[in-house]
């Protein structure tokens, strides 16, 4: 029972695509009918949505998602033209729960990709968002303790991925930034270390159960390590539902019940959210192969 009202909606899904087509199938409700106005689908990377080491248990390269918010933090709108894969980046201010406490930082020609510690690529977020970001507004005193958050609406009942973009375009030297990163009340990543200077890096996190609220909060702040000038920064977010165990990515739908979770069940999942009223964009992801040598990496990442 999808519907638009007056705004114009976009909405992107992402599934691995197993066969050798792909059908969407639009469905009027009863007494309605159902439009759509343009649709994409892109191929994507298979590095782009990966099983590793923080997100493994829920197998999500088998799971169709929904992206919730894609926002480029203390940066301009990132639109597709300076984005290889044709996605669209907000800025953050709206969602900043204090936005007192926090202050935008750019230095875009500082990123530097081609590293060998670099875990991401122009694919996994482009350099508009890894040279902006939004850090704690400490003021010049060195005993600052408060958290910069920023607060998503989101669907109860579902888990979400959050992927976290980091670059330390900020930092003057090595060794000088090290900060706690929050997923609501739950630490993610204690002491992060981002001294490594400008190199783009990115951490992925799954909701260890659905949403209970409708909001998510995301808060970054000062480690207790006994470092330099407290600090914290966050360059990017993503944030993607993940489909429910009936293979739904719809509120509504979520009592249907479904066989099993197949990739027949993931296609599924397009034609249930798009029923209705609908101006979509559909993103399809085309994943075929998991790249080890993205997992390692991943892996290395997240045991620094
Ligand atoms: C987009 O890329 C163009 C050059 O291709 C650049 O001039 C512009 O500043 C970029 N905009 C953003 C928001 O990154
Ligand atoms: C930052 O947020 C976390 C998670 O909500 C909380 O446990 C912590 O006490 C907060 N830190 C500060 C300095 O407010
Ligand atoms: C897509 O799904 C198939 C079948 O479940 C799986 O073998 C493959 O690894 C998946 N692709 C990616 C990129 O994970």
């Amino acid at each position: 029972d999808f519907s638009v009202q007056n705004a114009s909606v976009v909405k992107e899904f992402s599934v691995n695509v197993t066969s050798d087509s792909l059908v969407i199938t639009f469905t009027p409700s009863e007494n309605s009918f159902a439009f759509l106005n343009a649709i994409e689908v892109v191929s994507v990377p298979d590095q782009l949505i990966t099983d590793d080491a923080s997100t493994g248990s829920v197998g999500l390269t088998s799971q169709a998602l929904e992206t919730s918010w894609r926002v480029n933090m203390g940066g301009p709108t990132v639109s597709f033209e300076n984005d290889t894969l044709w996605r669209t980046w907000v800025p953050d201010q709206s969602f900043l729960v204090n936005e007192n406490l926090a202050k935008e930082f750019s230095n875009i020609a500082a990123v530097n990709y081609d590293v060998g510690s670099a875990l991401a690529t122009k694919d996994i977020a482009p350099q508009t968002v890894y040279g902006t970001l939004t850090e704690m507004k400490s003021a010049g005193d060195p005993n600052s303790n408060f958290n910069v958050s920023w607060e998503f609406t989101v669907d109860p009942g579902f888990q979400y991925l959050v992927r976290f973009h980091f670059c330390n375009v900020v930092s003057k030297s090595l060794n000088q930034l090290y900060f706690n990163v929050y997923l609501d009340s739950w630490i993610v990543a204690p002491n992060l270390d981002l001294s490594e200077l400008a190199v783009p890096y990115y951490m992925d996190y799954v909701t260890t159960s659905a949403a209970v609220s409708n909001k998510l909060r995301i808060s970054i702040g000062p480690s207790s390590l006994n470092n330099a000038y407290p600090n914290a920064i966050l360059n990017g977010l993503e944030i993607m539902k993940l489909n429910n165990s009936a293979g739904s990515l719809s509120g509504a739908n979520s009592l249907v019940p479904s066989s099993n979770s197949s990739s027949k069940g993931n296609v599924g999942v397009i034609v249930g959210a798009s029923v209705g009223s609908f101006i979509a964009v559909v993103l399809a992801a085309i994943l075929f192969v998991l790249c080890r040598r993205r997992k390692r990496l991943a892996d290395q990442g997240h045991s620094k």
